[in-house]
């Protein structure tokens, strides 16, 4: 068992992105229906967000549906937004109590009422919590992230006849994508032992360092994510530079 204080003790990241993967297989693996899987993988999604409060690790982000699992069949789609539901019932309050802000990231529009109204009064009851905030990734991709940046940039060009392009920096274009108000996570997380990014944080994930584990997501549980919290704290971030520099400037 690996402990907290001693990686408490190392430098800790600002901000943790995972791809919850392997549900289905997980299942399939016990002769379940997939359905299981996802009730069983949304209960780790709580053990998560529970170390991070341990760690002091101040934001994580879930890739919970993307924008190209709408493909799945209707009925497993069905499922996924009636669980999203109901774990927004069930732990809504223990979130208020723990001063978790949730912040839904992605076209929510597209998504049921049952879903969309209870992330609305979710995110009014949180939004001034500042403990640990909880990304919520629904119906995102990271091309659609950048799209919405260009639509939003070009709208705010068509309204300001004198805007200048050449005035457009990595900053300021980040500043009209929906995800771009965020830092950059410090490391992402994928379960299933699948070595792809599927679509998720493509801006964002320029020099974040990537975990990959066999380990399927209803069974990564306190222990599979501090050990991958271990496992970043050996990293030597090198941002383009040489080891010397960032030894220097740390
Ligand atoms: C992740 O598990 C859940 C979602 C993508 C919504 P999967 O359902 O993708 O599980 P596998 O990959 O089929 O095992
Ligand atoms: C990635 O998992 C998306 C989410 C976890 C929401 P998928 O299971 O959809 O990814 P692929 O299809 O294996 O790339
Ligand atoms: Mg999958």
């Amino acid at each position: 068992m690996i402990q907290i204080e001693d990686i408490r003790r190392g430098k800790m990241p600002t901000h943790v992105a995972l791809i919850m993967d392997g549900n289905g297989r997980w299942a399939k693996q016990r002769g379940l229906p997939r359905t299981e899987g996802h009730r069983e993988g949304a209960s780790r999604v709580r053990d998560i967000i529970d170390a991070c409060l341990d760690l002091n690790i101040p934001l994580v982000s879930f890739f919970a549906f993307s924008t190209e699992n709408w493909q799945r069949p209707q009925e497993e789609v069905n499922i996924l937004m009636d669980l999203l539901s109901q774990s927004l019932d069930k732990y809504t309050d223990e979130a208020i109590e723990k001063e978790i802000k949730l912040i839904v990231l992605g076209d929510v529009q597209k998504l049921p009422a049952h879903v969309k109204n209870r992330l609305a009064k979710v995110q009014e009851r949180t939004k001034n919590f500042e403990r640990l905030t909880v990304v919520l990734a629904l119906n995102y991709s990271g091309r659609w992230d950048i799209l919405e940046g260009a639509r939003q940039l070009a709208k705010h060009a068509k309204q300001n006849p004198d805007f200048d392009p050449n005035t457009i920096t990595e900053d300021i274009f980040r500043q009209f994508m929906p995800g771009g108000k965020l830092p950059d996570p410090d490391l992402l997380i994928r379960t299933s032992g699948e070595l792809r990014i599927s679509n998720f944080y493509l801006w964002q994930l320029a020099y974040t360092e990537l975990y990959f584990t066999p380990v399927l997501w209803p069974d990564f549980d306190k222990n599979e994510f501090l050990r991958a919290i271990v496992d970043w704290q050996q990293r030597e971030r090198r941002f383009g530079k040489i080891s010397e520099q960032i030894s220097r400037n740390d």
